[in-house]
């Protein structure tokens, strides 16, 4: 067994208002204030974010962004939020690279890189996001695809940053559509990017980060996930919603 502490992390993408947010951790810290076995982080809409940090002040749980802009001085970039701005508003971490933005909106391992370095900047955990589509792995691909994400999307930090970040490993098959991997397949994804890390950082580091699985994790799930050994913990979307079923994720 590692000595990594896992990380359980909600990703409720565009989900909830602030109203619907206080609800839910009204409801999720009672469930969670005895779980010292993992760190609990939820990560809400931008406009939700005032909520979630008042209502888990003094809780065990973290609160942050689903994404920041790789400016970190204040400017003229319309509809952007700058990662200085995040932790001023409370937030530990961010994620970033996530597989919809990077379908959606452009993103790219340049500017994956570029976001990291700013949320390293202004001391938030960046939680980068890597993974391969449907037709990629069916293509035999999936090892190439973690590689390149890999080289120019991480790689490029130094040993000192990459000491900061944690990596989510998630297949963009499984995102969403009830598909998740198996835990072999999860494990096979997780030893590979650990061996990407070892030749790149050497072996401490690659014993040291923390690499979390996503892509339809459940509560009935979770536990054959968590019990391989590479696996460090979860990035959960859908089932993050629920108050009851990410507790029991978090407990898993
Ligand atoms: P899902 O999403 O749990 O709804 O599959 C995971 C994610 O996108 O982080």
């Amino acid at each position: 067994m590692s000595a990594r502490k896992p990380l359980m992390a909600g990703n409720w993408k565009m989900f909830k208002t602030p109203a619907q947010t206080a609800e839910f951790f009204e409801k999720f810290l009672p469930l969670v204030s005895a779980s010292t076995h993992a760190d609990v982080l939820i990560c809400p809409p931008f406009v939700d974010l005032a909520a979630a940090v008042s209502a888990a002040a003094g809780s065990n749980v973290a609160v942050g962004a689903q994404n920041c802009f790789w400016e970190t001085k204040e400017g003229a970039f319309t509809g952007e939020v700058s990662a200085p701005m995040i932790k001023a508003a409370g937030c530990s971490a961010v994620i970033i690279g996530h597989s919809e933005r990077r379908q959606f909106f452009g993103e790219t391992d340049a500017t994956v890189l570029k976001r990291t370095q700013a949320a390293l900047a202004s001391g938030l955990l960046p939680v980068v996001c890597v993974g391969e589509r449907l037709e990629e792995r069916e293509s035999g691909k999936t090892e190439d695809v973690l590689r390149t994400q890999f080289t120019d999307g991480i790689a490029p930090l130094s040993a000192d940053d990459f000491a900061k970040i944690v990596i989510a490993y998630e297949p963009v098959w499984a995102i969403g559509t009830g598909k998740v991997a198996t835990p072999e397949m999860a494990a096979d994804a997780h030893r590979c990017l650990r061996s990407l890390v070892e030749a790149k950082y050497g072996k401490d580091a690659a014993q040291a980060v923390r690499i979390l699985y996503g892509g339809s994790v459940k509560p009935d799930n979770v536990k054959g996930l968590m019990a391989q050994v590479d696996i460090d913990g979860s990035l959960v979307g859908g089932a993050s919603l629920d108050p009851v079923g990410f507790a029991s994720i978090v407990n898993f």
